[in-house]
């Protein structure tokens, strides 16, 4: 069931528990996805960076695979079909192509064009039934090709844009996309402690998911996180079991090269992921 994120994420902060952002980035990506969330009932969100969907031939293309493979696979959990890091055409685009939810990247702008931004996209995504995740204070290492120093964001400058009405927010904590670094300082709850008492309950997102330790991540759902966002992670594990996969020599052996039996051992890497981080965000059984 394709639908917004506001529900899950409201049922999620509720319930003390966090929805799995996994992003995808081709069909073996989003039917793992799909299928893992299925058959541990949990409500799951489908990330598409604006890379990403430029690969998969546009924002369109994305919509009408998820659509079909949700009724296809017949999948009943909560799906959201999500733009990650959205510029801003490219989140009016996705507005337009059919994506339940979207995210308005605006931290690179000074606050004033940020909240100038996220207004006029919050009422465009409203009006349609999309909702729409915003963010302030930049998340370090690698957006897209942009690299973030990740800043730590300022409670006030949430709170203004949380009061736009956007329906959840990323905010930096000192979160970064991609392997965290060995002298990483580990996430800043204090401030996480004082954007949530600032933005009044609001869902709060936690970029660069992977590798941030188990305590951490119940530590920051305690304290209002209810989405988090993995992608190096699944990156990884289907890069990793592809590569024995060929090394072994699987990939020319029997009646010749067969690119589905290729991909399989990669795409099963990606489920055991996501099913690993379902049961740590705690939302499997909530759909
Ligand atoms: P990782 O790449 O660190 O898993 O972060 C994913 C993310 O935050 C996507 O927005």
């Amino acid at each position: 069931m394709l639908v917004n994120a506001t529900e899950m994420l409201n049922k999620a902060r509720d319930g003390h528990y966090a929805v799995g952002h996994f992003n995808i980035n081709n069909l073996e990506w989003t039917k793992a996805i799909l299928q893992t969330a299925q058959e541990m009932n949990s409500p799951v969100i489908l990330g598409v960076s604006e890379g990403a969907a430029k690969y998969m031939t546009g924002f369109k293309t994305v919509a009408a695979m998820v659509q079909s493979m949700i009724e296809s696979m017949n999948i009943t959990v909560p799906v959201a079909l999500h733009l990650d890091h959205g510029s801003y055409e490219g989140a009016k685009a996705c507005i337009e192509a059919g994506f339940s939810s979207i995210m308005f990247d605006g931290s690179h702008y000074d606050i004033e064009e940020n909240l100038a931004k996220t207004t006029e996209l919050t009422q465009l995504a409203h009006s349609k039934g999309i909702s729409i995740e915003a963010e302030v204070g930049s998340i370090g290492g690698e957006e897209d090709g942009v690299m973030g120093a990740g800043e730590i964001a300022d409670p006030a400058e949430c709170k203004k844009i949380a009061d736009l009405g956007i329906d959840f927010l990323a905010a930096g904590i000192g979160n970064i996309h991609g392997k965290y670094p060995a002298n990483w300082k580990g996430l800043d709850f204090e401030a996480l402690e004082r954007i949530h008492e600032a933005t009044g309950g609001i869902p709060l997102v936690l970029h660069g998911g992977t590798g941030i330790p188990t305590e951490m991540i119940q530590k920051a759902i305690s304290l209002g996180v209810a989405k988090i966002n993995v992608n190096t992670e699944c990156q990884l594990a289907f890069a990793e079991a592809t590569r024995k996969y060929v090394e072994a020599g699987k990939d020319l052996e029997g009646k010749g090269f067969d690119p589905r039996k290729l991909l399989a051992p990669g795409t099963e890497a990606i489920k055991a992921t996501v099913r690993e981080k379902i049961e740590l965000f705690g939302s499997a059984g909530k759909a």
